[in-house]
């Protein structure tokens, strides 16, 4: 095959994170590669409330119209990200204090930008990561003001907007067990409550050597067994160390040889390492098309990744299947291999 998209047609979709750059006239070689390689994609950025809201009263969908268009032009479906998430509010939501108002945000954003996109995104993530590791709610300002029936309301409002957009729950870790159980208590929640969800995303935001594929099956038979759709859905694989936190990150901000411990290129261990990671995954996303119905990566390249900025900027990381010059890796030639 000549593509990814190509490669899985008969097994799922295949999507890439998208932003703003990556899409523009200037950039032809990895504009040709995200049309040569991809059938989904789910903006990076440019449909979060912070960039679509930006005053109480001020929509602006400049941004995300370009990126629809340009999929659309080139048979890219578009996954909507995000409706409802704590991350990324616009600036003036820090000011908000009275439940009402978050009540209106909450309401007025939903219906006015699943409106806006109906009938142009194929799907929507409605919530984004709302559980914590323990499988509980988040105390996030939506819990905090609307309580814990948020979700499923989320859910029933994207519906009125938008009916024939499929709806999504999407979360990482959420195929670690306390938190899987979390997640599937939430989603009977929204099942019972007589409201649509089409599907759970996996984010799938793993680390070199340390993929937990175990959880992963018995989170993909659990969540289909709920009736809905199961996708992996901002899928790289971290190969520089993240064991670090708070005052450490500034600490070790300084010491470049952490962040770019491989300053000419990637070794060939490590290389392979990855490559036999993603070629498991792959070999068990295949075992279970019948359930899962996509695979986005979280970026087109290497050099697009947002691993390069998190949790600290500078770092020079390897974690997608092409390289900073668009080039397939080893990794690209493994997962295509399981269909030749
Ligand atoms: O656009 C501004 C730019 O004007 C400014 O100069 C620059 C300097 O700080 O920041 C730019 O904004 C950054 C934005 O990405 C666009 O590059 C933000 O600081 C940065 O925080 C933001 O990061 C995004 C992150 O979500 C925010 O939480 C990443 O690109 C994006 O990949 C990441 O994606 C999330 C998913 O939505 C949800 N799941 C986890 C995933 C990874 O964190």
């Amino acid at each position: 095959a000549q593509s990814l998209k190509e490669a899985f047609k008969k097994d799922f979709a295949i999507g890439t994170a998208l932003n703003s750059a990556q899409i523009e006239e200037r950039n032809p070689r990895v504009n040709n590669l995200i049309v040569q390689q991809f059938n989904m994609a789910t903006p990076e950025n440019v449909m979060k409330s912070a960039l679509l809201h930006p005053k109480w009263d001020t929509y602006d969908f400049t941004m995300a119209d370009k990126l629809i268009a340009f999929g659309h032009k080139n048979n890219i479906k578009i996954n909507g990200h995000t409706l409802i998430w704590h991350s990324q509010l616009p600036g003036f939501m820090r000011r908000i204090q009275s439940s009402d108002s978050v009540k209106t945000f909450f309401t007025d954003h939903i219906k006015t930008v699943a409106s806006h996109f109906k009938g142009k995104v194929f799907s929507w993530d409605v919530v984004n990561e709302a559980l914590n590791e323990d499988g509980t709610l988040r105390n996030s300002v939506f819990f905090q003001k609307l309580g814990e029936n948020y979700v499923t309301e989320a859910f029933r409002l994207t519906q009125e907007a938008s009916p024939n957009t499929e709806l999504y729950y999407n979360d990482y870790n959420n195929e670690q067990p306390a938190k899987r159980a979390g997640c599937i208590r939430l989603i009977k929640k929204i099942q019972e409550a007589g409201v649509r969800i089409d599907g759970v995303g996996i984010q799938g935001h793993w680390h070199l050597g340390k993929i937990p594929f175990k959880d992963i099956e018995e989170s993909i038979l659990q969540y289909a067994a709920l009736g809905i759709k199961v996708m992996i859905t901002e899928l790289d694989i971290e190969i520089l160390p993240r064991n670090f936190q708070g005052a450490e990150v500034s600490q070790r901000m300084a010491n470049n040889a952490e962040s770019n411990p491989y300053p000419n290129g990637l070794p060939d261990e490590i290389q392979k390492q990855l490559a036999d990671d993603y070629e498991t995954l792959f070999k068990l996303f295949l075992k279970h098309k019948d359930k899962v119905t996509r695979v986005t990566f979280w970026g087109v390249n290497d050099g697009d990744s947002w691993l390069n900025n998190w949790p600290i900027r500078g770092r020079t990381n390897y974690p997608l299947l092409f390289d900073r010059n668009n080039q397939p890796k080893p990794a690209y030639f493994k997962v295509i291999g399981l269909k030749e």
